[in-house]
């Protein structure tokens, strides 16, 4: 696990997109696996620009980690929703390869089938980005998640739900459930991109980078997977011991 310290949001998301670029220089037609969230904002929004430079989308597959449940994608909350605002609308990749799990599919047992199937034909992801929920989450896989998971549909954490809440008006409209990749689908990806900013993350990212490997916080479970790049800015990193960083950027 490599750990890169940036200065700020601003140089994490540079140093994020300086990441992805590469990949899509090695590989203009990789499958990338793509949060949603505030953390990631900046990194699409780099993205765009590297689009309005020149660069093409075009041959790029995208699979998102996770969906709310019965939002409906026309939801402005709906994380298929989101991501056409965020990235999709903006670039010209193609919208049919741009998959986020469940959709419209109200039978979420084989909505979750299908969605292994689909990473399965078209995988493995070659690079796939992470945010870090408070308490440890990756994709929507709560704590106390087993390791060994495909995607699926979880209830989520009252926590998350509250900290979700400001998309919302209200908490009663979070909705209560969600699908998200497992964590078996997660570490099947070939490269792993983990992103964190701000004070409030560093707790998260000490479990994430120094903490024992347990179901408690699923994303300590990363430890374990042959490549991970963990960047974050100074705030985050407040926590971490100094012989756990790998280069400050
Ligand atoms: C989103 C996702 C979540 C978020 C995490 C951090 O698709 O899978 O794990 O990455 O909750 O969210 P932000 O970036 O809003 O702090």
């Amino acid at each position: 696990m490599k750990v890169i310290v940036t200065k700020n949001y601003q140089a994490m998301s540079d140093y994020a997109t300086k990441h992805v670029l590469e990949q899509l220089a090695k590989k203009p037609d990789s499958v990338l696996g793509l949060a949603t969230g505030s953390t990631p904002i900046g990194l699409y929004d780099r993205l765009i620009k590297a689009h309005q430079s020149g660069l093409s989308f075009q041959q790029v597959t995208t699979f998102n980690l996770d969906e709310y449940q019965d939002l409906g994608p026309n939801h402005p909350n709906s994380y298929r929703h989101v991501m056409d605002d965020v990235l999709f609308d903006h670039i010209d990749i193609n919208k049919d390869q741009t998959y986020v799990p469940g959709g419209e599919d109200d039978k979420y047992q084989s909505a979750c089938e299908k969605y292994e199937a689909l990473i399965k034909d078209h995988g493995p992801i070659d690079l796939q980005v992470l945010g870090l929920g408070l308490n440890g989450h990756i994709g929507f896989n709560e704590p106390g998640t087993p390791f060994d998971t495909l995607t699926h549909v979880i209830e989520l954490d009252e926590s998350t739900r509250k900290q979700n809440q400001r998309f919302f008006d209200s908490l009663d409209e979070v909705p209560t459930h969600a699908i998200t990749m497992g964590i078996k689908t997660i570490m099947k990806t070939k490269d792993i991109m983990v992103l964190a900013s701000g004070e409030e993350k560093k707790e998260a990212v000490k479990q994430l980078v120094e903490g024992k490997v347990t179901t408690t916080f699923p994303c300590s479970i990363l430890q374990i997977h042959p490549n991970v790049t963990v960047i974050i800015d100074e705030a985050a990193s407040q926590a971490l011991q100094p012989d756990s960083i790998t280069e400050k950027a």
